[in-house]
């Protein structure tokens, strides 16, 4: 343990990465020590994600949500009579860099809580970090289990992948009536990796055939090869359970080749970029995911207006599971009475129907959101998303929800 406290200290003195905080007014006292909680006048919360890598639309909208949720607690006096304040560090949406600046926020900057990262392989690796320093992590849109099996510090206010695999494979074989279906996925990606099992296992169970399942790498400028092995094969649908990066591109090609069944996929290809690489082709495409901007409910009218006015965009789900998780820490940290990291961590795991933008987020003992899903049909003409289902999931009542949900 001290070994390697020394180790995670000397490579965050060797860092040259740069971090900023939100409120560059407030002064935080450094006292040295390792655990640092509870030390300044403000409570540091420590953001990690992709700034400037493959997948930085998601580290963007990571960051916006953030602040608008930051900004809007420090408006309203803060909590148990703290200000929050955001060191945030850009990972390039690698896991080792993810592991690196997780080190430098707990060990330099002595943060009280993690929010990170977005994709799930990044926060597998980066999660050993805050578990063995005991400095809670939440994770606001990390699906895949794994993340929060790393330990009892480790959290999300997102749905688990078992669950988001499951929806689109009844999506398809109820809804879409299909018989066949072909998988692409991102070889490198837990993520991509846990989806297209859990998507191939509930597929078949509801009497369905997977007759392909093709690989690539988030390298790979071309997908013609796997498309075209699966163009011989004619499924009714292609589950893609990738990111908006390569996803946007896949669908094109698919196009191209003649391909023109429903193409599947889940959260991951919730970015503005999706329309910039795929643009028409998106046409006959579907996903689940964390919520819709045009659901009717007042607190998701209320933070799409507030989102709007500060960032000129719609916020994408990525952006609203960030405002979420601030807010759900902002209400742990106050029935704690403190951001001290194991009382914090305590009350963490007992959030009950904590009202999130997102619905209702319950932790369970896995420290897992219950959520429910949205099946959204992907709209080239506004660029946007027409609602089509929400599914809850075991244990979940529509009546539980009713007032987040539709
Ligand atoms: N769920 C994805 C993962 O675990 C990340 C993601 C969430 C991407 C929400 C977009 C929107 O890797």
């Amino acid at each position: 343990m001290k070994k390697n406290l020394l180790r995670l200290m000397v490579v965050s003195f060797l860092l040259g990465t740069i971090s900023f905080s939100s409120s560059s007014s407030s002064c935080v006292q450094k006292n040295g020590t390792v655990s640092g909680n509870n030390s300044g006048n403000t409570i540091k919360i420590g953001v990690y994600g992709d700034l400037s890598g493959p997948t930085s639309s998601f580290g963007q909208s990571t960051k916006n949500g953030v602040q608008l949720a930051v900004d809007e607690i420090n408006a309203a006096g803060g909590v148990v009579g703290k200000k929050l304040e955001i060191v945030i560090e850009d990972d390039q949406g690698r896991p080792e860099q993810a592991k690196t600046v997780a080190s430098k926020l707990v060990v330099q900057d002595k943060v009280q809580v993690l929010i990170g990262e977005a994709t799930s392989t990044n926060s597998l690796a980066a999660a050993p970090v805050a578990q063995e320093a005991k400095i809670p992590m939440i994770t606001h849109a990390s699906t895949n289990e794994g993340v929060t099996q790393v330990g009892d510090y480790i959290f999300r206010v997102c749905f688990i992948d078992s669950f988001q695999g499951a929806v689109m494979a009844k999506f398809a074989a109820g809804s879409l009536k299909a018989k066949t279906a072909a998988v692409i996925g991102d070889v490198n990606s837990t993520y991509s990796k846990g989806l297209t099992e859990v998507f191939e296992q509930e597929f078949t169970k509801l009497g369905g055939k997977i007759v392909s399942k093709q690989f690539y790498t988030q390298n790979d400028p071309d997908f013609k090869g796997q498309l075209t092995t699966i163009r011989a094969l004619n499924p009714d649908v292609i589950y893609i359970p990738g990111y908006y990066g390569q996803v946007g591109i896949i669908a094109r090609q698919a196009r191209e080749l003649g391909m023109n069944m429903p193409l599947l996929g889940g959260d991951g290809w919730d970015s503005p970029e999706i329309w910039k690489l795929g643009g028409e082709s998106l046409k006959n495409t579907y996903i689940s995911n964390h919520y819709t901007s045009d659901n009717p409910a007042p607190e998701v009218q209320n933070f799409v207006k507030s989102y709007k006015a500060k960032y000129g965009a719609e916020p994408d789900s990525m952006a609203v599971l960030a405002f979420d998780a601030v807010n759900l820490l902002a209400d742990a940290i106050k029935r704690a009475g403190s951001a001290d990291s194991q009382k914090l961590r305590e009350s963490l795991a007992r959030t009950k129907e904590f009202p999130g933008v997102t619905g209702k987020i319950t932790i369970n003992d896995q420290r897992d959101a219950v959520k429910l899903a949205v099946v959204l049909e992907l709209d080239p003409a506004k660029n946007g998303y027409t609602y089509k289902d929400t599914i809850y999931p075991g244990g979940m009542s529509p009546a539980a929800n009713s007032a987040s949900s539709r």
